[in-house]
């Protein structure tokens, strides 16, 4: 596997590989690796000729100085787990090399970006679009893979894709749990033991809302699942919305939609932990999917 630090360094072995037929597949990512991200790696794997792997922590998508100092960095480990996943390349960029000049772009995504994450994190999806076109400028993968697990991340990505047509099929990857149902993030690396214990908590409470949500309003989900989570002490929750996974528009009733997905954020201690789950989605045929649980 090879280890590629500078912009041009990546372009002078990709691109003849392109020329010669090759498809690239691309998982940008910003370390300290789990289960989920090597998910993503396998089926880019599965479906490319080429697997291109990038660790960059981007520093134009914190909006808080503390959250990009204390996120969580091993570089060594991350490639050891990428050569055993049979990643073809990693690209470990410096900042200077994915900026060399400040970049002043502001993107417009309408109301996507306004909710959710969006309001809590201003600022937050704007750096992602920006380190997310750089990559794709460098890499020019035919296709990028993102999880789940950022659902509102992975809509607003679609959106850029589309805006900017940028020739890149972009794939989403289920979220990738440890046994309790914790969603596997980079984040909870900073967690202590009991703490991760409780945040399993997160996820037991999302899936109880799911087997109850037939007999509730959308209204009375979002109160059961804001005061359980929150009635185990170390949990408090930032947002928990139900949205149509498309518009990312609050719903209040399930009949506004037909694809429902609730998304939380959690603060666990200083940790930060946002989870989703999938009520359900109608298929163009009419059926009604309860996917991913
Ligand atoms: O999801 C992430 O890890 C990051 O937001 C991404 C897409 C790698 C951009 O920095």
């Amino acid at each position: 596997m090879l280890v590629i630090e500078t912009v041009s360094g990546l372009r002078d072995i990709i691109n003849p590989l392109r020329k010669e037929g090759k498809s690239i597949g691309f998982v940008p990512t910003m370390g300290a690796l789990h289960e989920g991200h090597l998910s993503l790696v396998q089926k880019c794997k599965e479906d490319n000729d080429i697997c291109v792997v990038s660790i960059f922590v981007n520093p134009t998508q914190f909006n808080n100085k503390e959250d990009l100092e204390k996120y969580p960095r091993n570089v060594d480990k991350d490639v050891a787990a990428l050569d055993s996943a049979g990643a073809d390349m990693v690209f470990t960029p410096s900042v200077e090399e994915i900026y060399p000049e400040p970049d002043n772009r502001q993107f417009d995504f309408g109301q996507l970006d306004k909710v959710m994450e969006g309001k809590f994190r201003p600022g937050h999806f704007n750096g992602v679009a920006q380190v997310v076109s750089r990559l794709f400028d460098i890499v020019n993968p035919a296709r990028s893979y993102f999880g789940e697990k950022d659902f509102q991340q992975l809509a607003i990505i679609r959106e850029m894709v589309r805006q900017y047509k940028i020739p890149v099929e972009i794939i989403a990857m289920p979220i990738k749990r440890e046994e309790s149902g914790l969603a596997m993030s980079s984040r909870n690396e900073r967690l202590s033991e009991k703490q991760r214990s409780d945040a399993s908590n997160i996820y037991k409470v999302l899936a109880e809302s799911k087997a109850i949500a037939k007999d509730k309003s959308a209204a009375d989900i979002i109160d059961y699942v804001v005061d359980s989570v929150n009635q185990t002490e170390s949990l408090d929750v930032e947002y928990f919305d139900i949205v149509d996974g498309n518009t990312l528009q609050s719903i209040t009733n399930w009949t506004d939609t037909d694809y429902a997905v609730g998304c939380i954020a959690v603060f666990c201690g200083e940790v930060r932990l946002i989870d989703n789950i999938t009520y359900f989605k109608k298929l163009n045929n009419g059926t009604v999917t309860t996917v991913y649980i």
